[in-house]
C-alpha cells in the first residue's frame, strides 16, 4: 500500500483539498495518521468494526486493547455514551479540549471491537487544531490508538509514524513535532469516585481542584500492579509498552549520588553504546556516551522528547541507556509510569534497605496490616519486612477485624502479637514507615535516626497522615485497606522493589 504524506502547518492549517481527501479515507474506512497534543494518532471511523480491525491489524496490536474516540464537539459525546455523570461535566468543562480521555459507559453506537469487548468506551476531545479540523470534517468520530507498532514508544513526530507505518496504512498528516510528547490522562468516570487509569499531562491534583472539596480522586497509578485477581482497568496498560530496544536501567537515589552512579555505569560499556537519559538542563553534566534529554525542567517541557530520545537511541545504536529518575516535578507520576515501563521496571537503587520496618503507636491496627500488604505484593523477598510500636505496654495480638479484612482481600498473615520498637532493630540500612508525622518524630528524637525514616504518604509525595480505623465498623477497616494497597503499590514502584 501506497502511504500518502500531507502536511498540517500551525500558521496555515491545510490545504482544503488534502484535508477533503483526509476525511474521505476515514469515512470509506481507511486509515489516517494524525497530530494531536499528546502523540499522534491512527485514526478511523470509529462506528466501523472492519475499520477498527484494520487499525489492530497495521499496528500489530492485540484486539482486546480497546481505542479512543476521538471528538470534535460536545454534541459528538451525546450519542456515543450512557449516562454523563455530573463529575464528568466538570471534567469536560475544564480540560475540553485537553489531554483529558473519559471513560463512560457505551451506547449501542459504538461497536464491539473499538472497545475491545467491553461495556465503556473512552472518549477524547483532543486540542490540537489539526486533530479537531480532521474529526469536524470527516463528520464521525475518529477512533484513534496511538500511531507506532505496537511495543514502540508513542510517535511524537511524523517521521515516527513514518518509520513505522509507512506502507501500511492510506495516509499520514504531517504537523511536526507535539507539543506535550505522552499520551493524555485516562479517567474513569463509572464508578463511585473517579480513578485515574493512566497519569498524563492533567495531574491528580489538577482533577481535584475541579471534582471540589471532598473530591477524592482514586489513583489507580497503574492498573497493572493491581493484584493479579482484578481485572486490569486500562486493559492496555497490561501490555509490554513504550520499549525501544534498547535495554534501559533507571537509576534511583539523590542527585548527586545519581549522577555519580551513572558515570561509574557508563564507564563500562564502549562509548558508542551506551547513553544516559536526562534533562536539558543536566545534560552537560555527562561526558561519555550519547546523552539525550526528556525536556526542560525550566521550561516546563518534561517529557516533550521522551519518546523521541528513546528512539533515538536505536537509531544511533545504544545497546544500554541509563536514566535519572524525574521526581519532584507536577508531571512526574506521568513521566516515571513511561519510564518504568520503557525500562521494564529495572532500576538500580542507589538506597539500599535490608530491612523495611512499618511503625504505628501500638502496633495493633496500620502497622501489621501494612507489613501484611507489602509481604503479598513483593515477590523478590531481598529484605525482610516487619512492623512495631512505640507504646507496647504488654504484647496484645493484633486486631482480629485486620485480620479479617485481610482474609477476605486473599491476602496471607499470621496472627502475631504487637512488639515494642527497640533500638536494637535498626541500623543504617533500615528503612522506617511511619503512619503519622507525629510518629516519624518520636523516631526521630527517641531512636536517633534521622535519614531512614519516612511517613508512608510522605514516600509518595503526599502530606497527612494515614487515618486509623481503629474503633470503626470493619467498613472502616476496608477503606483503610483499599488506601494502604494503593500507597504500598506507589511505594513499591518508586523503590524500585519487585
Ligand atoms: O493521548 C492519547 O490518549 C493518544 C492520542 C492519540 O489521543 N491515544 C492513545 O491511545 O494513547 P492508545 O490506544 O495508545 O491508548 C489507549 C488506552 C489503552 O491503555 C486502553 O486500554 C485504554 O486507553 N482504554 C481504551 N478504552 C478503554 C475503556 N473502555 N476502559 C478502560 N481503558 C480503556
Ligand atoms: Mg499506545
Amino acid at each position: 500500500m501506497q502511504t500518502r504524506v500531507i502536511r498540517w502547518s500551525k500558521s496555515e492549517g491545510y490545504d482544503i483539498m488534502e484535508l477533503r481527501e483526509a476525511a474521505r479515507i476515514i469515512r470509506y474506512g481507511g486509515l489516517v495518521a494524525f497530530p494531536t497534543e499528546t502523540v499522534y494518532g491512527l485514526g478511523c471511523d470509529g462506528r466501523k468494526s472492519e475499520a477498527a480491525a484494520k487499525v489492530y491489524e497495521a499496528k500489530g496490536r492485540p484486539s482486546d486493547n480497546p481505542l479512543i474516540l476521538h471528538i470534535a464537539d460536545r454534541e459528538m459525546l451525546d450519542g456515543l455514551v450512557g449516562e454523563i455523570p455530573e463529575v464528568a461535566e466538570k471534567l469536560i468543562e475544564t480540560f475540553w479540549p485537553g489531554p483529558m480521555t473519559l471513560v463512560f459507559t457505551k451506547s449501542d453506537a459504538v461497536p464491539d471491537e473499538v472497545t475491545g469487548g467491553l461495556k465503556t468506551v473512552a472518549v477524547r476531545m483532543p486540542a490540537h487544531a489539526g486533530a479537531a479540523e480532521l474529526i469536524r470534517e470527516a463528520g464521525v468520530p475518529i477512533a484513534a490508538p496511538s500511531a507506532n507498532l505496537s511495543g514502540k514508544p508513542s510517535p511524537t513526530d511524523a517521521k515516527h509514524v513514518i518509520e513505522d507505518l509507512d506502507g501500511r496504512i492510506d495516509m499520514i498528516i504531517d504537523g511536526g513535532e507535539v507539543g506535550i510528547g505522552y499520551e493524555s490522562t485516562i479517567i474513569d468516570v463509572t464508578g463511585l469516585r473517579p480513578a485515574i487509569l493512566r497519569p498524563g499531562f492533567i495531574t491528580k491534583e489538577m482533577i481535584e481542584e475541579v471534582i471540589g472539596n471532598g473530591g477524592e480522586v482514586d489513583a489507580v497509578i497503574d492498573s497493572s500492579d493491581s493484584a493479579a485477581n482484578e481485572a486490569p482497568r486500562a486493559p492496555g496498560m497490561k501490555y509490554k509498552h513504550y520499549s525501544p530496544d534498547a535495554d534501559v536501567t533507571v537509576v534511583r537515589g539523590e542527585e548527586a549520588q545519581v549522577e555519580e552512579k551513572i558515570k561509574e555505569l557508563t564507564r563500562q560499556f564502549p562509548a558508542e553504546e551506551v547513553g544516559v537519559l536526562t534533562t536539558d538542563e543536566r545534560k552537560y553534566i555527562y561526558d561519555r556516551g550519547y546523552v539525550l534529554s526528556i525536556g526542560s525542567e525550566r521550561e516546563h517541557t518534561l517529557g516533550q522528547t521522551l519518546y523521541a530520545s528513546l528512539r533515538e537511541f536505536d537509531h544511533l545504536g545504544v545497546k544500554k541507556v541509563y536514566a535519572e529518575t524525574f521526581f519532584g516535578n507536577d508531571k512526574e507520576d506521568a513521566l516515571m509510569n513511561r519510564l518504568m515501563k520503557a525500562a521494564g521496571g529495572q532500576v538500580v537503587d542507589l538506597r539500599n534497605y535490608d530491612k523495611v520496618i512499618f511503625v504505628c503507636k501500638e502496633n495493633l491496627n496500620l502497622s501489621p496490616m501494612c507489613e501484611w500488604i507489602l509481604k503479598s505484593i513483593i515477590t523478590n523477598k531481598s529484605f525482610e519486612i516487619c512492623s512495631r510500636g512505640l507504646v507496647v505496654l504488654f504484647e496484645e495480638p493484633i486486631n482480629a477485624k485486620i485480620i479479617s479484612v485481610l482474609g477476605k482481600h486473599c491476602v496471607p498473615c499470621e496472627e502475631q502479637v504487637s512488639k515494642q520498637l527497640k533500638q536494637s532493630d535498626i541500623d543504617e540500612h533500615t528503612l522506617i514507615i511511619t503512619m503519622s508525622f507525629t510518629e516519624k518524630v518520636k523516631v526521630i528524637e527517641d531512636y536517633g535516626v534521622s535519614d531512614h525514616v519516612f511517613t508512608l504518604r510522605e514516600l509518595v509525595g503526599l502530606e497527612d497522615d494515614v487515618n486509623d480505623p481503629y474503633g470503626g465498623e470493619e467498613q472502616a477497616y476496608e477503606e483503610t485497606y483499599s488506601e494502604l494497597k494503593d500507597l504500598l503499590f506507589e511505594v513499591k514502584k518508586r523503590m524500585g522493589w519487585v
